[in-house]
């Protein structure tokens, strides 16, 4: 079973871009990056079953106006509906959030907070299971709302709705899906020459801040793959039973080229009913 993970697309509108002539060649409407994309996944053999979006579909909502994250979202449904017919699941991502990073929206406002992107995206939960094949894939909204912003952590029902949901999957082979990674070396300063390499710090937006509930969870379950996207490098990290895959993007460096030489692109799995996978990485 083939599905495709693509992630951090942060479409825009062409009208909202600087003056820079790569950008606007990169994504005028109707977004010919994003088309770009899904041809080269179309283009796969084998074709990909499904599609997961693993969340910043839109440039950015926290900090937009009304007008502007409702125009994005416009461009994303639009874009995606006309590209594609493969089924979606999709992630919410931070940058899909509207409101809590601009002051001037008020929490009343239509679409405030996650519920913009849900309505877009088609979703009743931002947190949610489905099974395909002998599979089980759960998809973990991991952005909590902290002081004027977010942070990478499960809200307090979380935890027990995941624990629950594992549960009831019994011994089927499991996929965890969450926008911020779990677990990363990419996201830390191991790599970035810049770093202060006396005390190593990490982000609490960069990594998920409460993961060890969680890896305890996976631990104790049969899940050999957790996918994230938001830091828009490649890794795979394994770590007990479970490898760890933090996918490229398919903005790169938000539609500039490669971020850190890693290149646009998409991630490629192959499931088997055994409970073994494959993946690799697509350039498109
Ligand atoms: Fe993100």
């Amino acid at each position: 079973m083939r599905f495709v993970h693509l992630t951090d697309i942060h479409l825009e509108p062409a009208k909202a871009l600087d003056a820079a002539p790569e950008r606007r060649a990169s994504y005028q409407e109707p977004a010919p990056g994003l088309f770009r994309c899904i041809r080269a996944i179309h283009d796969l053999s084998p074709k990909p079953q499904f599609l997961i979006t693993g969340g910043d579909h839109v440039m950015d909502a926290l900090e937009a106006t009304p007008e502007s994250a409702t125009a994005q979202w416009e461009l994303y449904s639009r874009t995606i509906k006309a590209a594609t017919h493969l089924p979606i699941y999709p992630i919410v991502g931070n940058h899909d959030i509207f409101g809590w990073m601009n002051q001037t929206v008020p929490e009343t406002a239509s679409g405030y907070g996650k519920a913009m992107a849900m309505r877009y995206l088609d979703l009743e939960r931002s947190s949610y299971s489905f099974d395909k094949g002998l599979w089980h894939f759960v998809v973990l909204d991991n952005i909590a709302r902290r002081g004027v912003g977010y942070c990478g952590a499960l809200a307090d029902e979380q935890l027990a709705w995941l624990e629950k949901d594992l549960a009831e999957a019994g011994n089927r082979p499991t996929v965890l899906l969450t926008h911020i990674p779990i677990l990363s070396v990419c996201a830390t300063q191991f790599l970035d020459p810049s770093a202060n390499v006396t005390f190593w710090q990490i982000p609490h937006v960069f990594v998920q801040t409460d993961s060890q509930p969680v890896v305890n969870l996976i631990n104790r379950h049969n899940i050999p793959l957790a996918i994230s996207g938001h830091i828009h490098m490649c890794e795979r990290i394994e770590y007990k039973k479970t490898t760890y895959v933090c996918n490229g993007s398919v903005c790169g460096s938000w539609w500039r080229g490669a971020f850190k030489t890693f290149a646009p692109g998409f991630g490629v799995f192959d499931l088997s009913d055994d409970g073994t996978f494959e993946y690799h990485y697509v350039a498109y």
